[in-house]
């Protein structure tokens, strides 16, 4: 690797719009993560709506570089090149960011890297703890749910994942009829705490079957349902039916992860890797129950545990720096014909997934 370089990443897939600077010098070091998020303008719809947020990252794109410049105190004629997420993801916003970094590669004359957003979250692990190839990983948000094993920075094993929605969509969905604020993995949480798990007969989707795929919508409609019950039977919802439901819910995402990546360990295992770690990335994994259950299944198979602090485990534009610069190191670069990719598996070998939730397509 070259001795220092430093690189400009953009980020604008989903609902966050986002740009970091991120320096190799030795190790990697994020030197600015500026990350502006369009909560607000979407809080009335119930979710992300594609166009509101292509608008808003148009708008932005061009100020939170600025920001992320000055913050990490350097200029545009500092950086070694412009590493931007070119999908999956939601493609108005997709264009945003990949037509901002076409220009400022036009205009400088900079290497421009064209950026898997997957590869972004799977390799975060090695920029903040430097964790050994081969190691597994769960990305686990409200747009995406699936075990890769990571063999290096451009080749990666897809063992599976949802076939429909994300489990942070199955959250959000959740409070929503239960009547709990978004976004809803934190309210389902706290509600959980009081709760009674066992009243409530959910099911637990694809657990009978082999595998590591998973699926969470038929979750969400037996959610709806149970309420629909309850509201039947006692003309509306107290306190403690909404805590009971919370931690029925959150008890079966919880043991459906688990299982699942307990299966993902053993295919990961036979791989012999010399340090086996288990990292989980993505807004669920701030859930204290989903964490804890992890932590323990790697404990019992003796497995590192590690998950990047929280603003590095949610959409962010440091780990398209890093995963930027870990291509700009060999020489891998894209030029002025990158084009946006609304899908883009990180597994070309793998089943396509079909789901295509409220933040758009899952791969
Ligand atoms: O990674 P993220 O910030 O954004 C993307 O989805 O890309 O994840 C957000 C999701 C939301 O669905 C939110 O409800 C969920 O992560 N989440 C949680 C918790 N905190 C956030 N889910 C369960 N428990 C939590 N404590
Ligand atoms: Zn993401």
């Amino acid at each position: 690797m070259a001795p220092s370089m430093t690189i400009l990443g953009i980020e604008s897939s989903c609902d966050d719009t986002a740009a970091a600077v991120v320096r190799l010098d030795g190790a990697a070091k994020i030197m600015s993560s500026v990350v502006y998020g369009q909560t607000d303008l979407h809080a009335d719809f119930g979710g992300v709506v594609p166009e509101i947020a292509a608008r808003a990252h148009a708008e932005k794109l061009d100020h939170c570089v600025e920001d992320a410049l000055l913050e990490a105190g350097v200029a545009l004629a500092d950086l070694d090149g412009i590493a931007v997420t070119a999908g999956p993801g939601l493609i108005g916003g997709v264009l945003s960011g990949v037509m901002c970094a076409k220009g400022l590669s036009a205009a400088t004359g900079l290497p421009l890297i064209g950026v898997n957003h997957l590869a972004g979250h799977a390799l975060t692990p090695r920029l903040t703890d430097d964790v050994p190839f081969p190691y597994l990983m769960l990305l686990v948000s409200g747009g995406h749910c699936q075990f890769l094993i990571v063999n290096g920075p451009d080749d990666f094993t897809r063992l599976g994942g949802t076939i429909d929605d994300a489990p942070g969509e199955a959250f959000d969905k959740t409070a929503r009829i239960l009547g709990l604020p978004q976004p809803g993995g934190p309210s389902v949480e706290n509600a959980a705490e009081k709760g009674d798990p066992k009243r409530f007969q959910l099911p637990k989707p694809l657990l009978d079957r082999p595998g590591c795929d998973m699926s969470f919508s038929g979750l969400k409609t037996a959610m709806l349902r149970a309420r629909d019950a309850v509201v039947a039977e006692k003309g509306g919802l107290r306190h403690q039916d909404q805590a009971d439901l919370c931690a029925g819910f959150q008890a079966v995402v919880t043991a459906v992860l688990v299982e699942k990546s307990r299966r993902a360990i053993e295919v990961y295992l036979a791989l012999n890797p010399e340090q086996p770690t288990f990292a989980v990335a993505g807004g669920v994994a701030a859930n204290g129950a989903i964490r804890r259950g992890l932590q323990v299944l790697c404990e019992t198979h003796d497995v590192a545990f590690t998950a990047p602090p929280l603003a590095l485990c949610t959409d962010n534009a440091a780990m398209i720096a890093y995963a930027g610069l870990t291509r700009l190191a060999v020489g891998d670069v894209d030029d002025l014909t990158l084009s946006a990719r609304p899908r883009w598996p990180l597994d070309p070998t793998a089943t396509p997934m079909l789901g295509s939730g409220k933040k758009g397509a899952k791969a």
